[in-house]
């Protein structure tokens, strides 16, 4: 086996070779003047099982390409076959025409990927348990909930006065099925309303009951405003202490600053997405989901 990197999150490839006993194989990126990327494997692949880590983070389109340019490098070089490790799928909320006239930037996506010949993906959170279905070519859709039932009990967060919140309808599968992870433990849901124009969320109330220690799942946060207003709202309702728990740390915009200033205690995520030194901030805690996709690949 042989695993390359592209740019989006060069220290997750690094891990996950690490955690198999391997060393990452080089690869010529070569941006030229106008932007267009030349890509070059530097080692031979003929024959090998080549695995490609591109979380297609922002800016999303570019490393979308890098990625179907490293499986075609690879394709044409021989490889037996070509794994995509991409944890965090870009595009993935675009599952479907939400309004007459829209794409469906995922299926566009799909048979990129099969038109470069990738034989399987690896991702993690999917947005629905729909878009495996979606896909016309093998893909494992893995999880970072049990990386964070074993934070919650590290932390001693598992008895009583602690319950789980979804922050939006959408999530209640995630929320249930953390639930059971840790014993039933409860949960409630926060109603959200979001302006599909404008993307802006309102939060319209509450169903369950709020304990004293409320723990937020969510997929991702990419604005932070879903996170920041739910929290606030579970304050309001009479919540001590909230801690947030979410795969996919896309920090978009000022992101890192509406949290810290939030009234989130912690905020955990994973490393799918990469978090540069500038958008880390205090109330943060990476988790790393390289020991969980070493595993998948073995
Ligand atoms: C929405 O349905 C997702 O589960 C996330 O809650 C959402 O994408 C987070 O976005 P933002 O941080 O911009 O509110």
């Amino acid at each position: 086996m042989k695993i390359f990197s592209g740019s989006s999150n060069k220290p997750l490839g690094e891990e996950i070779a690490t955690q198999l006993n391997l060393a990452l194989s080089p690869v010529e990126i070569f941006i030229f003047p106008d932007g267009e990327r030349r890509i070059r494997l530097e080692e031979t692949v003929l024959d090998e099982d080549v695995v490609i880590v591109q979380p297609t983070t922002p800016p999303t389109d570019t490393h979308y390409f890098e990625l179907f340019l490293l499986a075609d490098a690879a394709k044409r070089s021989g490889a037996k076959s070509v794994t995509a490790i991409v944890p965090y799928l870009g595009y993935q909320r675009q599952d479907h025409i939400f309004r007459d006239g829209e794409a469906v930037s995922l299926d566009v996506i799909v048979n990129t990927m099969q038109s470069v010949k990738i034989d399987k993906v690896i991702s993690f959170d999917l947005h629905t348990i729909k878009i495996p279905e979606i896909f016309s070519i093998p893909m494992v859709h893995l999880s970072a909930l049990p990386l964070f039932v074993e934070e919650i009990k590290k932390q001693g967060w598992d008895g009583l006065d602690t319950s789980l919140v979804s922050p939006d309808m959408g999530g209640i599968r995630r929320i249930k099925m953390i639930s059971e992870l840790l014993r039933d433990m409860p949960y409630a849901t926060v109603e959200k309303n979001r302006d599909l124009a404008t993307g802006n969320v309102e939060m319209a109330g509450l169903t369950g009951e709020v304990a004293q220690r409320m723990l937020i799942v969510d997929d991702m946060i990419s604005s932070g405003g879903t996170i920041v207003k739910a929290a606030k709202l579970l304050k309001e309702k009479g919540a001590k202490e909230i801690y947030v728990f979410a795969t996919h740390a896309v920090f978009s915009s000022d992101a890192s600053d509406l949290l810290e200033k939030s009234v989130v205690d912690r905020v955990y995520v994973t490393d799918s997405v990469f978090v540069p030194e500038e958008k880390k901030f205090s109330k943060l805690q990476i988790l790393s989901l390289a020991p969980s996709i070493a595993e998948a690949l073995q």
